[in-house]
């Protein structure tokens, strides 16, 4: 991988920037910044090198279509103000747009593509897509780590148009998993929470093998009940998950990997309700599961203060409201206790769990902290990245 870093001569390049700006976003405003803040180096060094730069980046899931809600504008305004610079965000159709109108007919130095989500070969890793964006720039550049696990158009096949390098972040995030993976004490526990739970499900399979302990919280654990014959009302859920869950559970006793799940949980009836903790099998048709419960909570510190690793990505509830906060809490407490003593080396990832982090104002206190979520896991499992394999 070749890092942008080490290259000279780029004045006047035009550097197509591959960043994960999906950052969470609530009524326009942005709730957690961390994914920017992180790749204002990246930006720096390219400024400070005179290049021309044109920024590429996804958020949320528009499934292909416009949806004005998913507008990089709140993060292109945030990007204006951080870098005291003009940025110009191109809403205009990609397909009607030339290389030379980038810095002819519009005259910012920096530009950021409107939501490259909203073109559905962008998920489709679209050749033609790709080369069309490569024909923008002279160079490109992936720091946005957080979706290299993605065979995307702008991260993986527009490599083959362009000479392509690594971002500063992306090197920082490659450069300490690789360190924190080869260094591992055992035990080690995973916690894995957040909604995203297509993207993760699989990935729980590969990591038997490598852990003592994986703790199923959040949205996922919500199948794990299920499966053992439990109501889960209106909870999110992954369809069709039960051939999954029963090859996780086979193949954690082979592996002699323990596999946790809630005992008690936290429902209500909506996002904005007040908690109410039940146990397993009182969970009634109307209500959702928005949190783990106490005894769920004592068993996981449990497991902590028996292991010498922990990586953790995604929440153990709906932590937005409030009332479903108290497991996450608990979690990161439990985690800054035992790394304070020196008990335990500390490694979460995800932009939920990041936010989180940043609004317990706790970030600082784990031994790494990574902007991804979906990448970690699989970088955890050791499978190679497309967006990575791409620069090799
Ligand atoms: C993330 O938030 O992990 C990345 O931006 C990738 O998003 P995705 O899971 O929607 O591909």
């Amino acid at each position: 991988m070749k890092s942008i870093s080490n290259e000279k001569n780029l004045e006047s390049k035009k550097i197509l920037l591959r960043l994960d700006l999906n950052v969470p976003l609530e009524d326009g405003k942005i709730s957690d910044t961390t994914r920017i803040d992180k790749i204002l180096p990246t930006l720096n060094f390219l400024i400070q090198q005179k290049t021309k730069i044109i920024i590429l980046s996804h958020v949320g899931r528009p499934k292909g279509k416009t949806v004005k809600e998913l507008s990089l504008k709140p993060i292109c305004e945030d990007l204006r103000k951080k870098l005291n610079k003009s940025i110009k965000l191109i809403t205009e159709n990609i397909y009607e747009i030339k290389n030379k109108d980038f810095f002819e007919k519009f005259d910012e130095e920096i530009f950021i593509l409107e939501n490259i989500r909203f073109y559905a070969e962008e998920e489709k890793n679209d050749s033609k897509f790709a080369k069309h964006l490569a024909s923008f720039g002279d160079i490109y550049v992936n720091d946005a780590f957080s979706c290299s696990h993605r065979a995307h158009a702008s991260i993986q096949q527009i490599s083959k148009y362009l000479p392509s390098f690594s971002g500063l972040q992306l090197d920082l995030e490659v450069g300490a998993l690789n360190k924190i993976t080869a260094e591992i004490t055992k035990p080690i526990t995973c916690i894995i929470g957040g909604s995203k739970i297509s993207t993760k499900i699989d990935i729980i399979k590969n990591l038997i093998p490598k852990l003592d302990n994986i703790v199923i919280v959040g949205g996922m654990a919500n199948n794990f009940i299920e499966y053992f014959g439990n109501n889960i009302g209106k909870s999110i859920k992954e369809k069709n998950c039960n051939e999954i869950v029963e090859e996780i559970l086979s193949l954690s006793k082979k592996k002699e990997c323990k596999i946790i799940y809630p005992d008690d949980v936290l429902v209500a009836k909506d996002l904005n309700g007040l908690s109410k903790n039940k146990e397993l099998n009182q969970v009634l048709p109307d209500e959702m599961i928005l949190d783990i419960g106490p005894k769920t909570v004592n068993k996981i510190i449990n497991i902590i203060d028996n292991s010498k690793t922990i990586l953790w990505n995604g929440p153990a509830g709906y932590f937005e409201n409030p009332n479903f906060a108290n497991g996450s809490i608990k979690i990161a407490k439990k985690i800054i206790e035992n790394k304070k003593l020196n008990k335990i080396f500390s490694v979460v990832g995800g932009g939920d769990t990041v936010s989180l982090l940043n609004n317990l104002k706790v970030v600082g206190n784990f031994n790494f902290v990574s902007t991804a979520g979906g990448a970690f896991l699989e970088y955890l499992e050791g499978k190679k990245l497309p967006g990575i394999t791409a620069l090799n």
